[in-house]
């Protein structure tokens, strides 16, 4: 337990007297490296909590090895203030089991601290409660058989940004110091499946912020050790700059030698971010060039760091906002180039993006198998996409798309078989396995379902929708699946709208027809320019023009929404705007025209 630290106790505790939430003495934690070795060796050797239990050690590349594939509880303890207050309910051991059903082996534990300090002035107390959940949470997955890894998480944009102007560097290490201590000292005997991670993208953009990020490295250690139990043994992963590959390289520098945890290096990947987060109409990935950059920048870190153990402890492309097969091929890729590099990854998931935690069902079943698939090293079958940046359409094997009227006919699927054969077809709601010669075919590239096959599931005017879903199995690797839907361009409750006086989000009412949501949405001024993102006009016919998801686009069940962001700029910009929703199958008709006059 941690005892409640008074105001005068503070006075006391920062010339370095020993207290409840820890020793701290500044020379001991600094990131020099070999001078204060022995001063501060004691404090890692008796000092702290005893535990009775057993630790077996595990290095860290062991760590690193057994870990892989991770998943991140995202959304949930992380939240902003409390757990409960983003999009997630609290976290039942329900979730866990889904996750380890799944063939995950950890589970990265983000945990914002920031609203957990007890009240008082200045007071650097975790409440005993949130320890506890904390604590019981971890209990969860370890009971599990999960290697985890626990960390300080938005904590590093409330009040640990050392790049904040302003900021006090010396209130941010003694706040971090005592948050660690009591961290360390709340999970001291649990076993070396359970590492620390100093800090969650802690925000640097200079060689001095690295600088900094890397004293917090060994401030956390340095409390972490002073915490006792089996801290000294335990793995630890430790951070660069904004966890991003390039600025990791940069700056990062080894922790004090005085320390002996093992030790990895964890940094994200959310790249390229167009495609990602679903910028400017980029809805295409697996070009060789799209190859060659992710191979490149995970070779850029495992190069700096040959000897270090290294973890992706997030990265996503998510199925709520990413095309479905450029998706599965990016999973591939992504994940066949960690391995390469020797690298675990961590998917990434914020309750929304994979797992659905209320009904216990991943959202797309298929990245899963892939993931896990090529984390084994098995080759996967994939269906193909378009890759190509000039394109004007854009075709995806993932679906048989239908157009509402058109005659049935014969749809050849390119596929990339990647050296497997095709074991099988299959309706995944009737089990009926579909008959080779009649139902199906298939080309050393292609797969190609009958118009015969086609005219059991539907006719040209059979209602627009997902109307079965084929899985496909191969010699190897994940069963992929072919949704066969019929489409028609969805319709806009209204064309044309005033640009309100304010700014609020605007709503658009919009009834679906196959799949229900936009591609990306393209903004032209009346004067024929492009609204935001002038510069877009030099990219490829699928992208001029096109805003931003998130940011400054949307939908829900029964709308498509443009964010209060997108008005300011008509507003600014003083012209009437057309915004031309787009939806999948991206081609130039299946679209629908929404204009705001000012
Ligand atoms: C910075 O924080 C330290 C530690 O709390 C404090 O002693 C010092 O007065 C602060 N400096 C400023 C300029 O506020
Ligand atoms: C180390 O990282 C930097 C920054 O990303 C990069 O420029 C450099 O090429 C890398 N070094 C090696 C050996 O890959
Ligand atoms: C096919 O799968 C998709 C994705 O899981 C689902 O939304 C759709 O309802 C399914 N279609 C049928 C006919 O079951
Ligand atoms: C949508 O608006 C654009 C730009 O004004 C125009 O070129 C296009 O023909 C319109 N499309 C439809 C389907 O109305």
């Amino acid at each position: 337990m941690v005892a409640r630290l008074g105001l005068m106790l503070f006075g006391a505790l920062v010339q370095g007297a020993i207290a409840a939430n820890g020793p701290y003495d500044k020379s001991s934690a600094s990131a020099s490296t070999s001078a204060s070795a022995s001063a501060s060796a004691s404090a890692t050797s008796g000092a702290g909590v005893k535990c009775t239990g057993t630790f077996t050690p595990v290095s860290a590349s062991a760590f690193v090895k057994n870990m892989n594939p991770g998943w991140n509880l995202g959304n949930t303890l992380d939240a902003i203030e409390d757990e409960g207050d983003w999009n997630n309910p609290k976290v039942t051991a329900g979730t866990f089991d889904d996750v380890k059903a799944a063939g995950f082996k950890s589970v990265r534990l983000p945990v914002t601290w920031a609203y957990h300090f007890t009240t008082g002035s200045p007071s650097w107390d975790v409440d005993a409660a949130w320890l506890q959940r904390v604590s019981d949470v971890v209990d969860l997955i370890t009971a599990r058989g999960f290697y985890t890894i626990v960390n300080v998480h938005h904590d590093s944009w409330v009040w640990a940004d050392v790049t904040a102007s302003g900021a006090n560097l010396t209130l941010i290490e003694e706040k971090f110091y005592r948050l660690w201590y009591q961290i360390g000292t709340k999970l001291a005997c649990t076993g070396s499946q359970v590492a620390f991670e100093s800090i969650n993208e802690p925000p640097g953009t200079t060689a001095e912020h690295g600088a900094e990020i890397n004293k917090l490295n060994n401030i956390f250690l340095q409390a972490i050790n002073d915490a006792g139990g089996f801290n000294a043994q335990r793995v630890v992963n430790l951070v660069g700059a904004t966890q991003d590959s390039v600025k990791t390289s940069q700056w990062f520098k080894r922790p004090d030698a005085k320390f002996k945890n093992p030790w990895a290096i964890q940094y994200h990947y959310y790249s390229p971010y167009e495609y990602i987060f679903s910028a400017w109409g980029r809805t295409t990935w697996g070009s060789d060039a799209d190859k060659a950059a992710l191979d490149t920048e995970l070779a850029a870190i495992r190069n700096n760091f040959t000897d270090v153990p290294l973890i992706i402890g997030e990265w996503d492309a998510s199925s709520v906002n990413t095309e479905t097969a450029s998706r599965w091929k990016y999973f591939d890729f992504f994940i066949r180039t960690a391995n390469k590099y020797n690298t675990a990854t961590v998917i990434w998931d914020n309750g929304v993006d994979h797992l659905d935690r209320l009904s216990h069902v991943w959202r797309d079943a298929t990245a899963l198998s892939i993931l896990n698939n090529a984390v084994a090293g098995k080759t996967n079958s994939l269906p193909d996409s378009t890759t190509d940046g000039s394109a004007t359409t854009q075709q995806s094997s993932a679906y048989a798309y239908h157009k509402a009227g058109d005659a049935v006919t014969d749809v050849t699927l390119p596929y990339l078989f990647n050296g497997n054969t095709l074991s099988s077809i299959k309706n995944a709601k009737t089990g009926a396995v579909l008959t080779k010669g009649t139902d199906y075919s298939s080309t050393s590239s292609a797969i190609v379902l009958t118009s015969a096959f086609l005219k059991t599931v539907f006719t040209s005017s059979t209602a627009t929708g997902s109307l079965a879903n084929l899985t496909v199995t191969f010699s190897s690797g994940a069963p992929t699946n072919i949704d066969v839907l019929q489409y028609a361009t969805p319709v806009l409750g209204s064309t044309t709208a005033k640009l309100p006086a304010t700014s609020t989000d605007l709503f658009i009412p919009i009834t679906w027809k196959g799949q229900n949501r936009p591609a990306t949405v393209k903004a032209i001024k009346s004067d024929g320019g492009i609204l935001i993102d002038d510069w877009t006009q030099y990219l490829g016919p699928l992208q001029q023009g096109r805003l931003t998801y998130s940011g400054q686009w949307d939908w829900d069940a029964n709308n498509v929404i443009l964010k209060a962001a997108v008005l300011d700029a008509v507003r600014s910009a003083g012209k009437t705007t057309t915004f031309t929703w787009e939806f999948y199958p991206r081609e130039p008709t299946n679209v629908a025209n929404f204009t705001l006059t000012v």
